[in-house]
């Protein structure tokens, strides 16, 4: 996948990617290629902003630096503005853009872009959540983030992307890790059992359980089975009580 980001400050991503995204772009499993927006002025102070039209708080991002940016790159693909007005981010996103092989991210900054550029080059709009923040540099970090743990190669465990919160309507739940009892503080009994079907059926209710404390929004659209049900009812008495 080649990676695309048009920026005024793209030195902010420079240093989002570690770990697993970072090896992503080290292995070459795919590329990113950030482009620095102040590099495209057209005019002697090296501004990319001019104050707006009709009035108003704040600077636009001009449409000409903005154009010859993009035109600098060979295929930039599906292009995305990072946008408080875009539609909000999520999982089914996430992997949905995980299967494009050319995407160029466009960050605002300041009062945001000029109309004109969005119209004629922006395929989609994108927020990261109902807030505003400074500058859309933090925002393609966290889509791009979001979208390299979807790209094969990129997570070993495939499993484990599939089982994240979000990828099946629910959350994960509880994880827990050494020592089994911690100053009186224990792991659940049946993760130490070595059962693997008692502790797949636990690690199920608890998912449901935590997604139903957590977000009953979410747990309201899951079409459980008998079976779920059962297990819920089963583990979830247990679950409360540890929580009470
Ligand atoms: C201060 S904001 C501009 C907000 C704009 N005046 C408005 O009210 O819609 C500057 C830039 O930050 C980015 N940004 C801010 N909030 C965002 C969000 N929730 N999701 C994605 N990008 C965001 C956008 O690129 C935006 O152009």
């Amino acid at each position: 996948m080649n990676i695309n980001v048009i920026a005024l400050f793209p030195e902010i991503l420079q240093s989002s990617f570690k770990g697993l995204t970072g090896k992503a772009f080290k292995e070459n499993i795919a590329k990113l290629n950030l482009i620095d927006l102040k590099k495209f002025s057209n005019n002697d102070y090296g501004s990319v902003d001019d104050a707006p039209y009709g009035g108003g708080e704040g600077m636009v991002l001009g449409i000409e630096p903005l154009e010859t940016s993009l035109k600098t790159i060979k295929k930039p693909g599906h292009v995305i503005c990072l946008t408080p007005q875009g539609e909000v981010f999520n999982q089914k996103k996430a992997v949905e853009l995980s299967q494009l092989e050319d995407v160029t991210f466009v960050c605002g900054r300041y009062e945001g872009i000029d109309q004109r550029f969005i119209d004629s080059y922006v395929d989609e709009e994108i927020s990261i959540g109902d807030y505003v923040l400074s500058g859309g540099e933090i925002a393609a970090s966290v889509v791009i983030d979001a979208i390299l743990r979807n790209i094969d190669d990129v997570i070993g465990n495939k499993d484990s992307v599939n089982k994240d919160s979000h990828s099946e309507g629910k959350l994960k739940g509880h994880v827990f890790t050494r020592p089994s009892d911690y100053k009186g503080k224990k792991v659940p009994d049946v993760l130490l059992s070595g059962d693997h079907e008692k502790v797949n059926e636990w690690k199920l209710a608890n998912s449901l359980w935590v997604t139903r404390e957590k977000r009953p929004d979410l747990f309201k659209q899951l079409q459980l089975s008998e079976k779920e049900m059962i297990l819920l009812r089963h583990y979830g008495d247990f679950l409360k009580k540890k929580h009470d």
